[in-house]
């Protein structure tokens, strides 16, 4: 019977559960908010696979140098993923000083290291992030795609290993729309939305990190999954002050009003962003590229 079976099976619920032993918070869950923890968590469950258009989208993202031949047939071969490259580098993320009408034309403007964000962008917005309820996910993936530009920005100033900063920004979230479409399907357990979000906030780091491992993206992916609203050392994976980097995104963020999470309150943001130690005006120049990009990214 796993923890939380035994929670839902017993009354009154006991305290401390091998869940909670995980970090994982189940204050205020009801007994169906726990009835849907253990539906989620039970072994039968199954998360959906990796689509293959993000896998060939990862794989293409992941080589040093361009390979045009390679990156249009990965994009010729997905309309909707080819639509959304051209409306993402042409986004006010970018700033293409002309418009532009072509994957060459992009490769060109952009560079390499440019378009390879904005092929996981446009996979992303494509093929993860939908699916379930339209409102919840669009607002999980708005809050993504600025994680992942503000995480980028915070990686370069603060000296983080760079190189996947931009991935780990857009798919710390990732256990979010899972359990969003989970919880939507006929057979879910029904709840009401106070019971669903908590669930859901409960639960979406061990669900990134472990839909991230099977569908093998780099190690450091699922422990941002696993660790982004750890405010403490433990395995943080890329850190400042041992703050979670993503932590800092979303303290940044949620300072502005930005956050999509109630995970970060004006309080713990604050907090946070002192025990980074970066000098005020340091601090207040993140503080607005952040929003900048966010403006952007929304
Ligand atoms: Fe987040
Ligand atoms: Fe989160």
């Amino acid at each position: 019977m796993s923890a939380a079976a035994a929670i839902v099976s017993s009354a009154p619920e006991p305290a401390g559960t091998s869940l909670e032993d995980d970090g994982i918070d189940l204050t205020g869950l009801d007994r169906n908010g726990l009835r849907a923890v253990d539906w989620l968590l039970s072994p039968a469950r199954r998360f959906p696979a990796l689509p293959s258009a993000v896998a060939d989208v990862m794989a293409v993202a992941n080589t040093r140098e361009a390979n045009f031949r390679e990156v249009d047939r990965v994009v010729r071969t997905d309309p909707v993923l080819a639509a959304r490259v051209l409306s993402v580098a042409n986004s006010p993320l970018y700033r293409p000083p002309a418009p532009i009408t072509s994957l060459r034309m992009a490769l060109m403007r952009l560079g390499w290291s440019i378009l390879r964000e904005v092929l996981l962008q446009a996979v992303a917005e494509a093929h993860l992030f939908r699916g379930g309820p339209r409102r919840e996910v669009n607002a999980v993936r708005l809050h993504s795609i600025a994680i992942a530009h503000v995480h980028r920005h915070v990686a370069q100033v603060l000296g983080f290993d760079t190189e996947h900063a931009f991935v780990c920004g857009l798919l710390h979230d990732l256990g979010r729309p899972a359990l969003l479409t989970a919880l939507a399907a006929s057979d879910a357990p029904p709840l009401d939305p106070t019971q669903r979000d908590l669930v859901i906030r409960a639960l979406h780091p061990m669900i990134g990190a472990r839909t991230s491992r099977a569908w093998q993206l780099p190690d450091v992916v699922a422990r941002v999954c696993l660790d982004h609203h750890r405010s403490d050392d433990g395995g943080a994976a890329l850190s400042q002050g041992g703050v979670s980097s993503v932590a800092l995104c979303e303290a940044l963020v949620a300072s502005e009003g930005y956050a999509s999470e109630p995970v970060c309150s004006a309080e713990q943001a604050a907090t946070l962003l002192a025990r980074v130690q970066l000098p005020p005006h340091e601090l207040e120049s993140l503080r607005s590229t952040a929003l900048v990009l966010c403006r952007e990214a929304s």
